[in-house]
């Protein structure tokens, strides 16, 4: 359910007695109201990193000083290549170094990797303190900051090591996103469009005539973006939160899309423009198993172009795809599953052919 207050719009999360909002709006990082209603402790923890924290950290320190008697910030190196065990110890040498009880509460302010990292060091720390999500990229605040999925990387395969562990609430401060890089918009807006072949193509039209607006910040046009794509996910959510059947549908694009960010090593594609690449890449397979047509893959190709994405995967060649691909969460016994667009508006999970990927593999990377 969508509701409105004040400055700030709703969307919530309905998971029993683990639901929580998510509140999306304008300067609500330094607004004191946002942090009021939070599980009560004698600490909280800022966990940022070393990009976010000069632009936001003090904000949110200064916000959060008015409800707990103690603040602290640990600011992590900044890359997907840091989402690992070194850089989550830090959390916890941190906790330890403070003498953080399990009452401490964390709060997660950057973009996905600082929200995965941060929910997981929640779930895992003196197994299991209340943690909060302060997402501050696009991608983040319409994706990986809802839902509960936390991890951190192992060189072998992006996010296995993780848990299910949901926050006690969800703030997007859109003006945080006035600052994020080109390429990192770009890469949320794969995010955004993933929505519409998933679940709703009347959100897909809508992406297509607000593309520009979006691509310019406009603050409205972000502001329906991130509330349509967070009430999508809530909806995916609410049925299935560990992800046993429809939860898999969000990672359209993410089969292949893994695969170009193990194979090239993380971080020299960010993760949603290999997400980008990886819808291509799942809708044409889509239309070779003849379950949707081409204009339907060229529209697609052309929205993930116009976002400045890339269309066309890396030369790694099929081997190297399938090998990775078999190590995909969603791999059952070795066989590869993909999520495929059944009809433009609805997913399906399922398996393929080798040789037919194969195929969409090498038709769909560069020379
Ligand atoms: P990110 O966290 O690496 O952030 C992107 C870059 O933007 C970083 O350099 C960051 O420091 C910087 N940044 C963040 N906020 C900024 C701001 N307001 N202004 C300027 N710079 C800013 O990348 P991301 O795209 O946010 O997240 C990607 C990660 O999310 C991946 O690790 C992916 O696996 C994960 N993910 C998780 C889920 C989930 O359900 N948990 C879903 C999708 C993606
Ligand atoms: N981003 C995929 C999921 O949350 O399930």
């Amino acid at each position: 359910m969508t509701t409105s207050n004040h400055n700030r719009v709703e969307v919530a999360i309905d998971l029993g007695e683990r639901s929580y909002p998510i509140w999306i709006g304008q300067q609500l990082i330094s607004n004191p109201n946002t942090w009021t209603g939070l599980p009560k402790a004698a600490a909280a923890l800022i966990v940022t990193n070393s990009t976010v924290a000069p632009l936001y950290a003090q904000r949110l320190q200064s916000a959060l000083t008015a409800v707990y008697p103690k603040v602290h910030t640990v600011v992590l190196p900044d890359g997907e290549d840091h989402k690992d065990w070194a850089t989550l110890n830090l959390i916890f040498d941190e906790l330890l170094g403070q003498g953080a009880d399990r009452k401490t509460v964390l709060f997660a302010l950057g973009g996905g990797v600082v929200g995965d990292m941060t929910g997981f060091a929640a779930a895992c720390y003196m197994r299991g303190v209340p943690f909060v999500q302060v997402p501050t990229t696009l991608l983040s605040q319409v994706d990986s900051s809802v839902g509960g999925k936390t991890a951190i990387n192992h060189p072998i395969g992006k996010n296995m090591i993780g848990a299910f562990y949901q926050p006690q609430r969800v703030v997007c401060d859109l003006d945080t996103l006035q600052t994020l890089p080109e390429r990192e918009m770009s890469a949320g807006l794969a995010e955004i469009i993933k929505y519409g072949p998933i679940a709703d193509m009347a959100f897909l039209d809508w992406i297509d005539a607000n593309l520009d607006a979006l691509l310019a910040r406009d603050p409205k046009a972000l502001a329906h973006a991130v509330k349509r794509s967070c009430e999508i996910k809530a909806w995916v959510v609410a049925q299935d939160e560990r992800e046993g059947g429809i939860r898999a549908i969000l990672n359209f694009g993410h089969t292949f899309g893994h695969a170009i960010e193990a194979g090239l090593g993380f971080g020299v594609w960010l993760h949603g423009e290999a997400v980008g690449c990886g819808m291509v890449m799942a809708s044409r397979l889509s239309q070779r198993l003849g379950l949707v047509d081409e204009a339907f893959v060229s529209r697609l190709t052309a929205l993930v172009d116009r976002a400045g994405l890339p269309t066309a995967g890396p030369k790694l060649g099929a081997d190297e795809y399938l090998q990775h691909m078999r190590v995909d969460k969603k791999a059952e016994a070795g066989e590869i599953k993909f999520v495929l667009i059944d009809q433009p508006g609805k997913a399906t999970v399922r398996g393929a052919p080798d040789a037919l990927v194969a195929q969409v593999i090498d038709d769909c990377c560069a020379q």
